[in-house]
Formats: C-alpha cells, structure tokens, sequence
C-alpha cells in the first residue's frame, strides 16, 4: 500500500534556497504534491519548468505573504482540494544590500514588514490547516543569534520573557519605532535590521510552538526554525559558500522528521543541530 498522500507548500521558491527546497522535497517526498509558490506568476512558472527539465513536478501556486488575501486564497484552495497541507516551508525573506543607500530606518521597517510580520501572518493563516503530523519550517537566520548576543542584558531579559508571539511582536515594532527615531543603540538594539527581523523570527517559532503543543498536544505537530547557512544566491549576491542544495538541506531535514521527533518543538537549527539563542 503507497503513503498517504502529503502535501507541501514552500513560500518564495521561484529561485534560491526555496527553489533548492522545493527540488528536493519532489525528490524525498513519497506520493508527496510539492507546491513551489512564488509572488509573481511569471517567474514562479519558468521556475517549474526548469525542474520539469530535471524530471520532477511540482504544481505551481502564486502566493506573495505581504498580501493577506494571496496567503488566505493559498489556505482556502488546499483546504478545498486536499483537507489542508502537511508541510509548511516558510522561506520567503528580503535582505536590503550592504551598499544600499535607503535609510537605516525605513530598511528596518520594510525588512521587518516581510521577514517577521507577513511570515509570521502567513503561519497564523496557515497552521490552522496543517494537518496531524504536519511540520512548519520557518527560515530564519544564525544572524538572529547574533542580535540577540549584541543587544543590552535587559532587551534579552525581555525576549526570553516573551510568552507569546504578540508580545514577541510587540518588542519587534519598538525596535522599528527605534530604528526611525535612530535611537535604536542607545535603547539596547542591535545596529542590524535584517538580524533583528530573523531573531523575532525564531522568538515566535518558539511562542507558536507553546501555543499549537498546549492547544493540540495529540496531534504531533512540529514547529521550527533554521539558519540554511550562508548561501550562493541572490540575496547574498552569489557570495555564500553553501550551494542551494546545500542550504535547503536543514530545512527539509526539519520538514521531513518522522513521528516521534517531539523534542524539536519550537527550536532553532543549523547544519541538522540545535542552535541555543537562549
Ligand atoms: N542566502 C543566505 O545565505 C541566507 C542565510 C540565512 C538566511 N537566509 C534566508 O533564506 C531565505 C531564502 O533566501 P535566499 O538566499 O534564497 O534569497 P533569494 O535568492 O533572494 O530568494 C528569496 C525568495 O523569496 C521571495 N520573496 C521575497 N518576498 C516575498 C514575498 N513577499 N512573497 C513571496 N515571496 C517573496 C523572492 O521572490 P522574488 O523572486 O519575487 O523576489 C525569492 O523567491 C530568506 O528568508 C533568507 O532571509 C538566507
């Protein structure tokens, strides 16, 4: 008798690390329906096309996070057509270059708007559909660990206070009214908007771990965050040592832990290991 059929959906897959994830779940997912999402149809298409050429066939669905609407058609189609989803790999994420002249403040506030509010949006829209079993992967980033260890004792005493993702992200929209202030070093922020967008990231992972384990502690859902590693793609502009495959390794590792791996609830990984932030 085959598998029961599992679904799986990777957000900003057209290219990158998503795109890499994508590849191999099609590749380790038995009687799996991979779902390669990208906010522009075009790109996400040409993106299936090539891994058509590889052999392998992910369907295609058009999901941008910062549209509310585009997440909630995303739920309500897999709801409709499979019961709900199985795999939630939120890898979607922005990064402003290093040369980029945009203010420190209106970079914090746009990076924050996808990397932390719309992903986490995106898991509060979509968990209530995963179904028994299912696992959600969030791509954070090991630069979270690092805000975390650059900002003052009491700004850390506050995070690791946080029981809930609201009250996580509530510290993150004091760091941005900071940022624009640009008070934000001498309130105990670190000087790094993107580090802090990832370290909120893994915060929520955490809190919305807590919440699904006490709300369904039956259903053996499994909620995580990762640091692919430092990766060749665009965001990097192609500096990364990793190649794609290499970083969406953790990632699906994560995505694809059998039942009885209970112990990763709300964690943060890198290279398939335990990262403490705190
Ligand atoms: N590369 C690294 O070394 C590294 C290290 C640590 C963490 N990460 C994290 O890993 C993830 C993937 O990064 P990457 O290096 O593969 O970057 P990338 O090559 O720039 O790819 C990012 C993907 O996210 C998509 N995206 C951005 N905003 C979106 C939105 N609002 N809705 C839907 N899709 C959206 C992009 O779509 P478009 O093509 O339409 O822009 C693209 O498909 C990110 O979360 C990043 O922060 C990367």
């Amino acid at each position: 008798m085959s598998p029961p059929q599992r679904v799986a959906v990777v957000t900003g897959s057209n290219k990158g690390i998503g795109f890499a994830a994508v590849r191999a779940l099609c590749k380790q997912l038995d009687n799996g329906v991979v779902y390669l999402t990208s906010r522009n149809e075009e790109r996400g298409k040409e993106a299936v096309a090539k891994l058509n050429k590889e052999g392998l066939k992910p369907q295609f669905h058009q999901l941008d996070i910062d549209d509310r609407t585009s997440v909630e058609r995303l739920r309500d189609y897999l709801k409709k057509t499979y019961g709900g989803l199985d795999i939630l790999i939120n890898n979607a994420g922005i990064a402003f270059k290093a040369s980029s002249t945009e203010p420190f403040g209106s970079q914090a506030t746009i990076t924050m708007a996808t990397n932390y509010t719309a992903t986490i949006d995106a898991c509060k829209i979509l968990i209530p559909v995963i179904k028994p079993g299912g696992r959600v992967v969030s791509v954070a980033s090991f630069t979270g660990k690092m805000a975390f260890d650059k900002m003052s004792k009491e700004n850390q005493d506050r995070l690791t206070a946080t029981k809930t993702e609201e009250d996580v992200a509530l510290l993150m929209k004091e760091f941005v009214e900071a940022a624009n202030k640009g008070d934000h070093v001498s309130k105990g922020w670190p000087d790094w908007g993107y580090a802090m967008t990832k370290l909120g990231v893994i915060g929520a992972v955490k809190a919305l771990a807590q919440k699904n384990q006490s709300e369904n502690p039956k259903d053996d859902i499994l909620i995580m965050a990762c640091c692919p590693g430092y990766v060749d793609t665009d965001m990097t502009s192609n500096k990364g040592k990793k190649t794609p495959d290499e970083g969406a390794d953790t990632p699906v590792y994560l995505a694809m832990l059998p039942p009885g791996s209970a112990g990763f609830n709300g964690n943060m990984y890198a290279d398939r290991a335990l990262v403490n932030v705190w």
